[in-house]
């Protein structure tokens, strides 16, 4: 078999990882250097540990369009995407005009600016269910203002989530991420398992965790735990699966019954349409959660819903008992980078991402189909994720089935042919600049990978 990288194949046909690591740090010299040098002062060489990937990480120093180049100067067509925030590309022309000019306006000014305004009303303007709106940092940070609202609204302590769903980093969302199933439970009342250590006593047993898309056993937990609930988090998995509407309407219609709060995390489904994945599935979720995209390629987080859960906001109203503060929140770079982006997403614009997105996926699939490779292309709009099983994918013990190896194994055979995704594969995305030539490379790629 010839493989894309030259590497020698391993005895039973695809080639090894290490032949395949070893192709990698010969292209990547300058990325080690940098990577041990890194590991001098940042624990794992890098900002963050999201950062690091085997062997190890890829240093970027500049994005043009849809490409990024490493600093090793290899150009590679950019299908990750900044975590999937990117989805006008690197350096647009209007995002950059906005950044420029607030820039010389002035920054961190320490008072509101009239942008905030501008881009709280594109956004409610988008979405219906959002009467009012506030920003954060992050979507994490938005989430942990949500959790206090509808604990304090409700007086209860505990929430249910789906299992695998993340929000953000707060304890009580961060349980069961990515539970190892032998401490899982059973797929009908997944156990909470706090993803690491350190978490908050408690945050496993106020927490409910849900099997995604099994409606009679969601339908009889919510039940169980109806009177101990503030609120129900719903993650769409946009992106990670094919979004499951009629579940995610179920969804709006049991919390109803129930007369349960339905928060919804859009973080990532806001790139599938104007009005996000909610506007898709015709639901109004009482709160819902926002980042990624609305900032444009700068930190932001955004969430919002109906008046009279938002108003406990209101300062004006003398003390609410809630308070929302954050030095950063509201930053008026990130949010006129937020605002150029969204006017940029014209319903013609969601069109071309979406199209090429159908593409890619069915295109991927027919390959895989013809090649006889067990592996599924699954997504929403712009959002695409790769995974290797034959297994139905419908929720998080379905992608657990997955194999990692040869998910890494693909990850590094389209790097050596220019082709930048996720590295596991699993929450890729396309972004505006790119047409169906684009779309093209990265199916070539993945034949070269997998054929
Ligand atoms: C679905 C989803 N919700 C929330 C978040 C948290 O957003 P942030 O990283 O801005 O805190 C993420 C981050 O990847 C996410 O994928």
């Amino acid at each position: 078999m010839k493989t894309a990288t030259g590497a020698a194949p391993a005895s039973g046909g695809a080639v090894s990882i290490e032949a395949l690591e070893a192709d990698y740090a010969a292209r990547n010299p300058r990325s080690r250097r940098q990577y041990e040098l890194g590991r001098t002062v940042m624990p794992g060489g890098v900002a963050k540990g999201a950062y690091f990937s085997k062997p190890y990480p890829l240093f970027l120093v500049s994005g043009e369009g849809c490409y990024v180049t490493t600093l090793d100067g290899q150009r590679l067509l950019d299908c990750a995407n900044h975590h999937t925030a990117g989805v006008l590309g690197h350096r647009q022309p209007a995002v950059l005009e906005a950044v420029q000019e607030q820039l010389a306006q002035g920054f961190a000014l320490g008072g509101p600016t009239t942008v905030e305004y501008e881009l709280a009303r594109e956004i409610t303007e988008r979405v219906p269910s959002l009467e009012r709106v506030r920003f954060a940092g992050s979507g994490g940070e938005a989430a942990q203002n949500v959790l206090r609202l509808v604990r304090g609204w409700t007086g209860r302590q505990k929430i249910a989530k789906f299992e695998g769903a993340f929000h953000g980093r707060v304890d009580a969302l961060e349980v069961s991420v990515g539970p190892p199933l032998d401490e899982a439970g059973p797929q009908s009342a997944p156990q909470a398992v706090p993803q690491g250590r350190g978490f908050e006593r408690g945050a496993a047993e106020d927490t409910v965790i849900l099997p995604y898309s099994h409606p009679e056993a969601v339908e009889r937990l919510l039940m169980q735990h109806r009177d101990e609930l503030a609120a129900v988090w719903l993650d769409p998995r946009a992106g990670v699966l094919d979004a499951d509407r009629e579940f995610i309407r179920h969804m709006r219609l049991i919390t109803e019954e129930l007369d349960l709060l339905l928060v919804m995390d859009e973080v990532v489904a806001f790139r599938v349409g104007p009005g996000g994945l909610q506007e898709q599935c015709g639901i109004r979720p009482d709160l819902t959660t926002f980042g990624k995209i609305i900032g444009g390629g700068f930190p932001i987080g955004a969430f919002g819903g109906r008046a009279d859960l938002m108003d406990l906001l209101d300062d004006a109203r003398g003390g609410t008992g809630y308070m929302h503060s954050g030095t950063f929140h509201g930053h008026p770079v990130a949010l006129a980078a937020g605002l150029a982006t969204l006017r940029t997403l014209t319903p013609a614009a969601y069109d071309h991402l979406t199209a090429l997105g159908d593409e890619l996926r069915t295109e991927a699939n027919a390959l895989f189909g013809r090649l006889g490779v067990a592996a599924q292309a699954v997504g929403d709009g712009s959002l695409f994720g790769i995974h290797f099983t034959a297994e139905p994918l419908r929720d998080y013990r379905s992608l657990a089935t997955a194999d990692g190896e040869q998910a890494y194994r693909v990850y590094l055979q389209l790097l050596a042919q220019g082709v930048m995704l996720s590295s596991g594969l699993g929450m890729c995305a396309l972004s505006l600049p790119m047409d169906r030539s684009h779309v093209a490379a990265v199916l070539t790629a993945l034949e070269g990978a997998v054929g």
